[in-house]
């Protein structure tokens, strides 16, 4: 297996403007309810008190597509995982607005969460426009490299979806190199529709908006574990 840490440094910001006065609240109330624990292994029973099925989001932004997944399946555990803070305090304001219990959070890495799960636990993994690192030189902090993919396709049960997003079309092709090198996931797309149209049960994230808005082409990839 490839070395899993080799995007662990966490790129990027962790912070942008300062928390009003109810997103601070959210964060010191809600936030610890129903944080990932920060240490010890992890499973449907110690997050969700049941044997429930688990999905996980990478990288949720401000937590639109995760609180969409949450409300249309209520007998399903998310995991989302998201480094900025005032990701973590948009995804807050949906758990709260959408009476949501069936989410935990984690502020930080999400692969650190992701290996703490037992193998073959996960049926979805979402990776939505993640950061592109379009230099060359950072090609190694995409978080499409083998190392990570390693580590999900170790979590996804078998017949289990990995679903990427991306408007970048450098990012796009780089993917698809990377996962026509794995014998571990086929891709499922049949015809340029599947992946050129958003399915109808992928919401709608605020980076996709902002891409359609700019005019760019978005791609959605869906895999199956093997
Ligand atoms: C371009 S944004 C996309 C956000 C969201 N998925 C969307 O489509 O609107 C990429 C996000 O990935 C997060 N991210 C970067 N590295 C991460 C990591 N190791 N674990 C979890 N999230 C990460 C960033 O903080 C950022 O919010």
């Amino acid at each position: 297996m490839n070395d899993p840490t080799t995007i662990r440094r966490l790129y990027g910001r962790r912070q942008g403007h300062a928390l009003r006065a109810g997103q601070a609240a959210l964060v010191e109330e809600l936030l610890p309810r129903i944080a990932v624990p920060t240490d010890g292994a992890l499973d449907a029973r110690r997050l969700f008190g049941d044997e429930r099925p688990l999905q996980v989001e990478i990288g949720f932004g401000a937590g639109e597509h995760l609180a969409g997944q949450a409300m249309a399946a209520p007998g399903t555990g998310f995991i989302g995982c998201e480094p900025f803070l005032n990701g973590v305090v948009g995804a807050l304001g949906h758990i709260r607005d959408g009476a949501l219990d069936n989410v935990r959070l984690h502020m930080g890495d999400a692969l650190e969460v992701i290996e703490r799960l037992p193998d073959e636990s996960l049926e979805r993994v979402y990776l939505l426009h993640p950061d592109p690192w379009p230099k060359a030189r950072h090609a190694k902090r995409r978080m499409m490299n083998h190392g990570p993919l390693d580590l999900i396709a170790a979590k996804l049960k078998p017949g289990a979806e990995f679903r990427l997003g991306t408007d970048d079309p450098t990012y796009c092709r780089w993917s698809m190199m990377v996962m026509n090198q794995r014998r571990d996931f086929v891709w499922q797309a049949q015809t340029a529709r599947d992946f050129l149209e958003r399915p109808q049960d992928w919401p709608e994230t605020r980076y996709e908006r902002k891409a359609r808005r700019q005019g760019h082409e978005v791609w959605y990839f869906r895999y199956t574990r093997i």
